[in-house]
């Protein structure tokens, strides 16, 4: 092998662009005994989808919540109550205290999501204010739904597209907008069943991704015996323009990600019923006759409505890392022709977001 001098090697890195050099580092790892640090919990009914459950505050979530004998934490609904008529049933709503601004990674390792008739679970990142700072559910199903479903919601003005040829899911909704289609928000579907409820648990479970950049909004997800090396423990930097396309790819071209994302808190919770999996045409056709409310009465209803996760993770320093359709754009020196147009954006979008945050928490 020829040796590389310390003479060329310092050319080379002088004239890369700057705005290739980030490397994702570990800024948070959350897992094991300390894995609720950090979180706070909701300790109130589900006062925001309608949903029939209680969710507990800390103090009241050793059932619920805690990590367990394989040092794994356990998100779930209570299993053991019979409830009356319309009760509540016990259930978790768990957010970070810090939010995460663009130039961040947040990656879920998990064993077992939670399924079922009437259980409506979600792993997702929101502003502090909503809609204006937006939303990005990385992780959402309902009822027996088969596989994954990716959604952005947000103010008007922020699509989802399908042109580019790098999402592997299937475009279902592309307009973003929270008051359209009563929030379908704009939706992309993982095409494999092990990306979700049974299938998903069977394969040991695997890893959700989700990159938080200017240039795009990009969501991957792993089978257990495909996640890749730099994914699988949190001792490395992940570079995601390695993996391979993602699932759900939000470009800027169509979602101005700087103008539409705001810093994001992640929230883990498990629903039941309410505005989207209680819906009668939602829940009946899937889940036979009866209503979501009389089927929420029955604890032995909720034996799969638990997340099982080995850590979440958040990295940061990727300001202006870039997905560029599965090649490294420094190295084939096209960041003229991709990130030319954006390097001014950047300049000048992420002060106009961060006025608006601000606005926005003022208010
Ligand atoms: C919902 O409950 C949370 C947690 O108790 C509380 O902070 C919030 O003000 C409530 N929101 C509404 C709309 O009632
Ligand atoms: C991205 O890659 C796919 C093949 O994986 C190709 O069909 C598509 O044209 C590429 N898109 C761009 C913008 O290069
Ligand atoms: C997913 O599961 C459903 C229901 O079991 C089945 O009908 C469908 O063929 C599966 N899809 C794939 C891609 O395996
Ligand atoms: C509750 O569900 C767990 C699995 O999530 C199961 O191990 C346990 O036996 C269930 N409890 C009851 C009382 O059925």
């Amino acid at each position: 092998m020829r040796p590389i001098s310390v003479l060329s090697w310092i050319p080379l890195l002088t004239v890369l662009p700057s705005s290739v050099q980030a490397a994702y580092s570990l800024q948070e790892l959350w897992a094991g005994d300390d894995f609720f640090d950090g979180w706070r919990f909701w300790g109130n009914r589900d006062n925001l989808t309608n949903g029939a459950t209680y969710y507990v505050a800390a103090d009241e979530a050793q059932d619920v919540a805690y990590t367990n004998a394989g040092g794994n934490v356990v998100i779930k609904v209570d299993n053991t109550s019979q409830l009356a008529p319309n009760g509540l049933r016990n259930s978790v709503r768990i957010t970070t205290e810090r939010a995460f601004d663009i130039g961040h990674l947040f990656v879920m390792d998990a064993l077992h999501l939670p399924y079922g008739c009437s259980v409506w679970p979600a792993f997702w990142t929101h502003a502090v204010s909503w809609p204006s700072g937006g939303e990005c559910d990385i992780v959402e199903g309902v009822n027996l739904q088969e596989a994954n479903g990716v959604a952005l919601h947000s103010v008007a003005g922020c699509f989802a597209a399908d042109g580019t040829g790098v999402p592997t899911g299937e475009l279902t909704a592309t307009n973003c907008d929270h008051t359209v289609n009563a929030n379908q928000g704009c939706t992309f579907e993982d095409t494999r069943n092990a990306s979700y409820g049974p299938e998903f648990a069977q394969g040991g479970g695997g890893v959700y991704a989700m990159e938080l950049s200017s240039e795009a909004i990009s969501v991957w997800f792993f089978p257990r015996n495909e996640v890749p090396a730099d994914l699988r423990d949190s001792s490395t930097s992940p570079d995601p323009t390695t993996w391979g396309r993602p699932v759900a790819y939000y470009a800027s071209s169509g979602c101005n990600i700087n103008q539409f994302f705001a810093p994001q808190q992640i929230t883990i919770n498990i629903a039941l019923c309410g505005d989207w999996a209680g819906q009668p045409g939602v829940f009946s056709p899937v889940c036979g006759t009866g209503t979501c409310a009389e089927y929420v009465a029955d604890p032995s209803h909720f034996d799969t409505a638990y997340f099982e996760i080995a850590s979440v993770r958040v990295y940061g320093g990727g300001l202006n890392t870039r997905y560029t359709n599965g090649t490294l754009a420094a190295a084939s020196g096209i960041i003229g022709a991709i990130g030319g147009g954006d390097a001014g954006a950047m300049a000048t979008g992420r002060p106009e977001r961060r006025e608006a945050f601000e606005l926005d928490s003022a208010q």
